[in-house]
């Protein structure tokens, strides 16, 4: 009647996939505690790490989790205990975490009575109060685990990409708060064509170089020429974590969903602790609060 649940951080985009590419981290998440009640509904009876809304309307994992409460027809309740460790506004995912975690908890609570694409569209409704827009680009790697590109929220279509067995992800977070929302409005409403031929081309051979182990097609792919320009403005510092992590052997480094945090991609742990401390150097000079993950792709 009860079940305890990680639910991880994620990196959405992934440099050229704006709100289709992500992974999933493996060293960072939260943990949540799922249960079923007597008393019909869905209550958020305990949330530890951050202040988050009580009331399940406004509160992500309560909104998806009334979703998928609404598609079924049962005579109990669930309540749900958020143990929050990803910071809200960091970048790597954290209204995601909490949108998922419910729903693929109560998932098994129920015998499993959806599957993984009908989950990510339940937790879609959980995303859209954070961000203010429905996205799956961070629910669908905390679902599926490893890589994958959302093709389509409406109806909602997953692939899961294969990747590399060393492939690692060095994750800096400044500790100041970006929302997704603000994030979202910086960005162009119309872009060039010859800017949306070079991200698409580096989309596809992204995909490509993940399905063929290919690092050096990976390294020529790992490029953003339509958000990255305006949305790096808003991370103190950007351009010296990006040189440094580049400089320490990184196949590629960008912003991490909606930032603040960034993150570099490398091949083998040892070159992505290397990162670890080029970046950790370029952020100790500057007063901001941070910290870094090292993790495998998962
Ligand atoms: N794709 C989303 C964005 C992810 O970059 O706005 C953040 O939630």
């Amino acid at each position: 009647n009860e079940i305890k649940i990680f639910s991880p951080a994620t990196v959405a985009n992934v440099s050229c996939g704006f709100d289709v590419l992500g992974f999933c981290l493996d060293s960072v998440g939260d943990d949540m505690v799922i249960r079923k009640t007597d008393k019909k509904g869905v209550f958020i009876t305990k949330i530890v790490g951050f202040d988050l809304p009580y009331e399940t309307e406004l509160n992500v994992a309560g909104v998806s989790a009334l979703a998928m409460y609404n598609a079924i027809d049962v005579d109990f309740g669930f309540e749900i205990e958020i143990y929050k460790n990803i910071k809200p506004g960091s970048g790597i995912g954290s209204s995601a975490a909490s949108a998922v975690g419910s729903v693929f908890g109560m998932n098994e609570l129920l015998g499993r009575p959806f599957n993984k694409t009908e989950l990510t569209a339940f937790a879609i409704k959980g995303e859209a109060i954070a961000s203010k827009c429905e996205h799956a680009d961070n629910l669908a790697p905390a679902l599926f685990g490893g890589f994958t590109l959302v093709k389509s929220i409406n109806p909602v279509q997953i692939l899961e990409i294969p990747s590399p067995s060393d492939l690692y992800a060095t994750i800096i977070h400044p500790q100041i708060e970006i929302k997704t929302s603000e994030s979202r409005a910086v960005l162009p409403k119309e872009v060039a064509l010859s800017d949306a031929i070079t991200q698409w081309a580096n989309v596809g051979s992204l995909v490509h170089a993940l399905h063929t182990n290919d690092y050096n097609l990976l390294k020529d792919s790992l490029h953003d020429v339509i958000v990255e320009p305006h949305r790096s403005k808003l991370i103190p510092h950007y351009n010296d974590v990006k040189q440094a992590s580049l400089q320490a052997g990184a196949l590629g480094c960008g912003i991490s969903g909606s930032g603040p945090s960034i993150f570099s991609l490398s091949k083998g742990l040892e070159t992505a602790n290397n990162i670890k401390e080029a970046i950790n150097n370029v952020y100790a000079k500057t007063g901001i609060e941070f910290d870094i993950h090292v993790s495998k792709i998962n």
